[in-house]
């Protein structure tokens, strides 16, 4: 098939491509590169030997996502191009209300228009609000959301099974996501948010690097057996997994609902300790008052997604803080250097090693500039 993978360079929508590619589809992919980097494009030609086509622009701009329909005869849509910052949509609701909502629009007017009849779209568990029985399972009643990003996934499964309604052509596959962590096994591919991060495993590398001083954990007092809160995480490559086979068997026209999640669930503080133990890395954490809309535990009955699409999730808790922290050892490594070189030799020699690596080049009046800001954590945009 001909798929066309609407934010294909960030976090999520990278993995899928390399899963989708390597089952033998063709990709194209559209993103603005708000939350991602141009150099995933090599990283995904790397792992699979294809250069996916690719559109770099805003879906909001609808001329040109027609031309994209109008230039490929796409075959199905995989749309996970969204804002995805919980804490940022607090503070900016219309950025996030026009970007989610509206590319969703766009999206579904141009399938209509050149009758591209199946999508899958990254939806998330925030849409059950706060569960009132867990494992959860697809029947569960959708609960009430807590800021805009959770209420614009609400919404985004709201249009497009109204949209399926009006045309009972289409497929329309929402994937309900728990917590996706880890890393494509290569290193090469991995989640890389930019500035200080929302979410827990993000943050924990920071502190394991040293970038951020100490992981605050938020509440020990839950209901749960050790009283942090619990999750189901999931390998990021396990779900990508699961977006070919619901492209490939979510072929029949109709709403499908599918939770991907691995039916366990993890505490804050079981997470820390299986990244230190598999890593050999130290975690620093202090426990701190609850963060505002969180809930206590949230995990999937994964059995729908077992029996329609034959998917279960297949890597361990080891294989996803291992390939976590794999992966930011490979993109930051010069971090270690950079701390370690004390002397101007040492300092020297280490510059010139990322002048080679990276293909930059570091003037001497900038050298201590390139420290610094390696040192501070701020080193994001140097390489
Ligand atoms: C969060 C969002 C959810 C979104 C999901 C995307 C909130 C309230 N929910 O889910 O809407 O779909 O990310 O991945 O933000 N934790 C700490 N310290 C930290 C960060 C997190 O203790 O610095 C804890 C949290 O309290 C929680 C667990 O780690 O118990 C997981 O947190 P996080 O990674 O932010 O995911 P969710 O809160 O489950």
């Amino acid at each position: 098939m001909n798929i066309l993978v609407a934010g294909g360079t960030g976090y999520i929508g990278s993995h899928i491509c390399v899963e989708l590619i390597e089952a033998g589809h063709d990709v194209v992919v559209i993103d603005d590169f708000s939350n991602s980097r141009p150099e995933v494009l090599d990283s995904i030609e790397k792992i699979t030997g294809t250069r996916v086509k690719f559109y770099e622009f805003n879906i909001l701009d609808e001329e040109k996502t027609e031309n994209v329909f109008k230039e490929n005869q796409l075959d199905a849509v995989i749309h996970c191009a969204a804002f995805k910052a919980v804490g940022e949509s607090v503070a900016k609701p219309i950025e996030y209300y026009e970007n989610n909502l509206m590319t969703t629009l766009i999206m579904a007017k141009m399938m209509k228009k050149y009758q591209v009849n199946s999508i899958v779209f990254s939806s998330s568990a925030t849409v059950y609000g706060d569960p009132k029985v867990v494992p959860l399972t697809e029947d569960c009643p959708l609960g009430e959301t807590t800021n805009p990003y959770g209420t614009s996934k609400a919404m985004m499964e709201r249009v497009l099974t109204d949209v399926q309604f009006a045309n009972p052509n289409m497929s329309v596959t929402l994937l309900r996501y728990f917590n996706p962590i880890g890393a494509h096994e290569s290193g090469l591919i991995g989640e890389n948010p930019k500035g200080i991060p929302n979410n827990l495993m993000p943050y924990i590398m920071k502190v394991a690097t040293g970038e951020l001083p100490c992981l605050g954990i938020f509440g020990d007092d839950y209901d749960t057996p050790d009283g942090t809160g619990v999750r189901d995480y999931i390998h990021v490559v396990d779900l990508a997994k699961g977006h070919v086979l619901a492209i490939e068997k979510y072929q029949e026209p109709g709403v499908h609902i599918c939770n991907l999640g691995t039916g366990r669930g993890y505490s804050v503080l079981e997470i820390v300790h299986a990244f230190e133990k598999v890593n050999h890395v130290k975690v620093n954490y202090e426990i701190k008052e609850r963060r505002p809309g969180d809930i206590a535990t949230c995990y999937a009955d994964p059995t729908r997604a077992k029996e329609q699409l034959g998917w279960v999730a297949e890597k361990t808790l080891e294989d996803m803080v291992r390939d976590s922290w794999n992966f930011l050892q490979k993109k930051k490594c010069f971090y270690y250097g950079a701390r370690q070189a004390s002397t101007d030799l040492q300092r020297r020699m280490f510059g010139q090693e990322i002048e080679q690596k990276y293909k930059i080049k570091i003037q001497d009046f900038q050298y201590d500039t390139f420290f610094n800001r390696i040192r501070s954590g701020d080193g994001s945009k140097l390489v």
